[in-house]
């Protein structure tokens, strides 16, 4: 497969695994169609190389992750204060590979519209299908996409949730493969629960998604939080690897857009403004 010659998509930190997760000794895994070896020592001494390089790739650990770098970021991760949270619970759900381009996983994340018929009864259900206005933005201060003002009604909003609730969103697109939403939290009126989808392209048409939360909630072990979150999470799969092309098209959806789609408008121009073409089907032009 291809490598990515991307300098947007390059110079940003990508997460390879939690620490707890990284076999002792030698193991193998991909980043933007380059092979990587990570070498964990017994003292947790973690250096990863990549094929072709001389000098280990830069490496920082957050939101218990290992992330690292084939580029020059202009920095360190993109801010989240609600991490730093004492009383949050940080639940970091696994990793899985899906046969999908990375951006698809991303605009996936955005996409309200699927709801009721995707993770019915759970995150949507029908009649409540209508996805209400909300407002996107690119934000230039921070080179992000912002969705607002964003609602849906939702059966189980969440794993502490005892019924239906309108829930309240906003979704954030850091960089082209990690996002965010803030949603209602059932437990706390004046906080959000913030769950996070960060990706890691191993090819332009496959990639390990690290779904990682935050949340306010003494209720729930975290067995509990983590199969709730694989059970959506698997729910989308299915679809994902399923969706045609397996690429994400750049040109507007080739179906009539609807408000819903607002966001996925967005976040393709985004990436089209910063050159990304990995995992895309300008990628194969
Ligand atoms: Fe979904």
């Amino acid at each position: 497969m291809s490598q990515c010659s991307d300098k947007a998509a390059l110079d940003q930190w990508y997460p390879l695994y939690t620490e707890a997760e990284i076999p002792f000794g030698n193991s193998i895994t991909r980043l933007l169609g380059s092979e990587l070896t990570i070498a964990r020592e017994k003292d947790g001494t973690v250096v990863v190389n990549a094929e072709g390089r001389g000098t280990p790739l830069p490496l920082l650990k957050r939101f218990g992750l290992v992330w690292v770098t084939l580029g020059e970021p202009a920095g360190g991760l993109f801010s989240l204060p609600e991490a730093d949270e004492e009383d949050r619970r940080v639940v970091n759900c696994g990793a899985v590979t899906v046969r999908a381009s990375g951006l698809r996983i991303i605009e996936n994340f955005l996409d309200m519209a699927h709801f009721p018929f995707v993770h019915t009864d759970i995150l949507g259900a029908e009649p409540h299908t209508e996805v209400a206005q909300y407002n996107v933005e690119i934000r230039r201060d921070v080179d992000e996409v912002w969705a607002t003002n964003c609602q849906f009604f939702q059966p189980q909003a969440a794993l502490s949730a005892t019924g239906g609730i309108m829930t309240d969103y906003i979704y954030r697109v850091m960089t082209p493969f990690a996002t965010l939403l803030y949603k209602t939290c059932p437990n706390a009126a004046n906080r959000w629960d913030v769950i996070c989808l960060f990706v890691q392209p191993l090819d332009p048409d496959r990639c390990v998604a690290h779904p990682v939360m935050f949340l306010i909630d003494d209720v729930s072990t975290t067995t509990e939080l983590v199969h709730f979150q694989q059970l959506i999470f698997l729910q989308d799969r299915i679809i994902l690897e399923n969706q045609r092309p397996v690429l994400l098209p750049m040109e507007p959806r080739a179906e009539i857009p609807t408000r819903a789609d607002a966001s996925s408008i967005a976040y393709r121009r985004w990436l089209k403004e910063k050159g990304i073409t990995y995992g895309t089907t300008a990628m194969a032009a």
